[in-house]
Parts: structure tokens; C-alpha cells; sequence
């Protein structure tokens, strides 16, 4: 048996999800390209077939063309939605696949925890629990982490030498916080504080979780995750510069500009967000969906 390798150079189109989607063999298929899609991953459909086996005539006897492959990853996905039967059937068929491609790989996703995928990121109707699906992906798992990586490197650049203290406001902030200070790579404190949801009419600001650093003549800054009228970090700020600190900037994830009531200067942000109410990497709906990885809005 002798086995011709692929083309090196095949040249792949890019197909995208939409009106010029290509004829799926599978409906879970077209689910997953979806699934890719709301996540901002290019995919292509069954762009190529690895000979597996030939004739000693030179008659091809077995191919194996895995379903999609991500050009980002440089990732085959072959999808077995399949019966067990089936199953094994690719399995062997991936066997033969990593012995003659070492080179290439390819990822097999089952039925089971493809579903997972899909209930995890909210994509799957719920029942009739009364919990909103995720509608749209605004910002995708990438977009964020390259996003906040740029943040965090302008924020080293910036407080180089300084004496730094992140104050987070919970609870919104947490993934936010985790991921951005990853990225700053100044000596630095970090704080937490809460406020009380039912803030009185007096200037006070209540809170259920007070600051604990000293802030006095060192540089803060306030890390939120979204700034919406800003009555917020209007008050909040004002609480903060009564401490004395050398400096007080903020560092917002989303800034809703359009719904802003109090002005508040912010020095660093994420992206900028129209009128829309979203959820994920953090930012909760009734304290649910917190633990997306992504920013995506609700289906009404
Ligand atoms: P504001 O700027 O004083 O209006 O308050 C902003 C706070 O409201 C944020 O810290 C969030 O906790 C919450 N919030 C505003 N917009 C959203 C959203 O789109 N999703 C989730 N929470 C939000
Ligand atoms: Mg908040």
C-alpha cells in the first residue's frame, strides 16, 4: 500500500457563516458553524481529504475529510454526533489519520460534549424557567483578551515607578480584574470595594465591603467593569480623593457613553458600548450568566 501525500500548498477558501453557507451533511453542522460564528473563529467546511489508504495500483480506497478546520487554530474538527458504531468507525479512522499527519491536527467532539458546549455558553433554549438566551456576541473570548492585554500594557507603561493600588468594585469586576492584572507588570496593591445596591439620599455611600489599603499619596485606580449614567464612580471618586491619594484614574471594561448622566473622566477603556444591556465575563442578569467567557447581549 502506498500512501501520496496531500498537496502541501492546497489554497482554501474562506467561507463564511451566512446567505453563502455551504450545503451542511449534518444540521448539528450548521449548529456548530454558528457556534463559531458568534465567537468571531473563521471556519471552513470540509476543505480537504487526507488519503488514508491506496491500492497498489494507486486507486484511493480511504480518505478521511474531518469537517471543519479553523485557520486561526490551525485545527481540523470532526464532529460525531453519530451512533456508537460510527463512532468507533472514526476513531480508528483518526488512528490512521495521526500516524500518517502527525503534523496535522484534528480535534473529535462527540455529541455529549458538544451539547455541553452549547448549554455552557448559553446558546441552547432553555425551558420554560424564564431565563433569557443569549442573543448576540458582542465581544468574543479573543476579542477580549487581546483587548485587555493592550490595556494592561498601557497601564505598566503608564504607572511605571509609581506606587500603584487597583481598586476593583465588585462584583462585576472579578473576571476583569483577574485578566488585566495578568497584564500590568508594575509592583502593585489591589482593594476591593462593594456598595450597598440601596444607596440613602445623603452624600454618604454605603457599602458592603469597605476599603481596607491606605490610599494616602499613592496612585489608584478604580477598575470597573461597566460605566453606564456614572452616578456611580461619580460618588465613588469623591469618596476615593477624600482618602488623599496622590492620583485617582479609572479603568473601565465597557463605557455605555450615550446613557452618561454624571461626567466622570475615564482614563483607559475597553470598548465603547451603545444603549444595550449585556451580560458575560462578569456582568450578571439577576445575578446569572456571570461565567461567560464572553460580552453578549440577552434575546429580549
Ligand atoms: P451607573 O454607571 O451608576 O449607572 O452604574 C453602573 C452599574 O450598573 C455597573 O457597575 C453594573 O453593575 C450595572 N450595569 C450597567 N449596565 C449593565 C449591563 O449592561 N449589564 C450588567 N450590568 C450593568
Ligand atoms: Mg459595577
Amino acid at each position: 500500500m502506498a500512501i501520496i501525500p496531500p498537496p502541501v500548498d492546497a489554497t482554501l477558501t474562506i467561507r463564511p457563516a451566512g446567505p453563502a453557507a455551504p450545503k451542511f451533511a449534518h444540521p448539528s453542522e450548521a449548529e456548530f458553524a454558528r457556534l463559531l460564528g458568534f465567537y468571531g473563529v473563521r471556519w471552513q467546511y470540509e476543505p480537504r481529504s487526507f488519503p488514508l489508504r491506496h491500492h497498489d495500483d494507486g486507486q484511493l480506497l480511504e480518505a478521511f475529510t474531518p469537517d471543519f478546520y479553523l485557520p486561526d487554530y490551525d485545527t481540523y474538527i470532526e464532529l460525531t454526533t453519530l451512533r456508537q458504531s460510527l463512532i468507533t468507525y472514526k476513531n480508528r479512522k483518526l488512528r490512521m489519520m495521526r500516524e500518517l499527519y502527525p503534523d496535522v491536527t484534528v480535534k473529535l467532539i462527540n455529541k455529549r460534549d458538544y451539547l455541553r458546549l452549547l448549554q455552557r455558553f448559553g446558546l441552547e433554549p432553555r425551558g420554560s424557567g424564564g431565563v433569557p438566551r443569549v442573543d448576540r456576541i458582542l465581544f468574543s473570548e479573543l476579542d477580549i483578551a487581546r483587548r485587555v492585554e493592550e490595556l494592561g500594557r498601557q497601564i505598566s507603561k503608564d504607572y511605571a515607578g509609581r506606587e500603584l493600588v487597583l481598586v476593583g468594585v465588585l462584583r462585576g469586576v472579578t473576571m476583569f480584574m483577574a485578566d488585566l492584572m495578568r497584564h500590568i507588570s508594575t509592583p502593585l496593591r489591589l482593594d476591593y470595594l462593594s456598595l450597598s445596591p440601596y444607596q440613602g439620599d445623603d452624600a454618604q455611600l454605603h457599602f458592603t465591603k469597605a476599603l481596607e489599603e491606605d490610599i494616602t499619596g499613592v496612585d489608584v485606580l478604580v477598575v470597573e467593569d461597566v460605566v453606564d449614567t456614572g452616578m456611580t464612580l461619580h460618588r465613588l471618586l469623591q469618596y476615593l480623593e477624600r482618602r488623599g491619594p496622590r492620583s485617582v484614574q479609572v479603568c473601565t471594561l465597557l463605557d455605555k457613553r450615550v446613557r452618561r448622566v454624571a461626567e466622570v473622566a475615564i482614563s483607559y477603556t475597553g470598548f465603547a458600548l451603545d444603549d444595550e444591556f449585556v451580560v458575560g465575563y462578569g456582568l450578571d442578569y439577576r445575578q446569572q450568566y456571570r461565567n461567560l467567557p464572553f460580552i453578549a447581549t440577552l434575546s429580549d
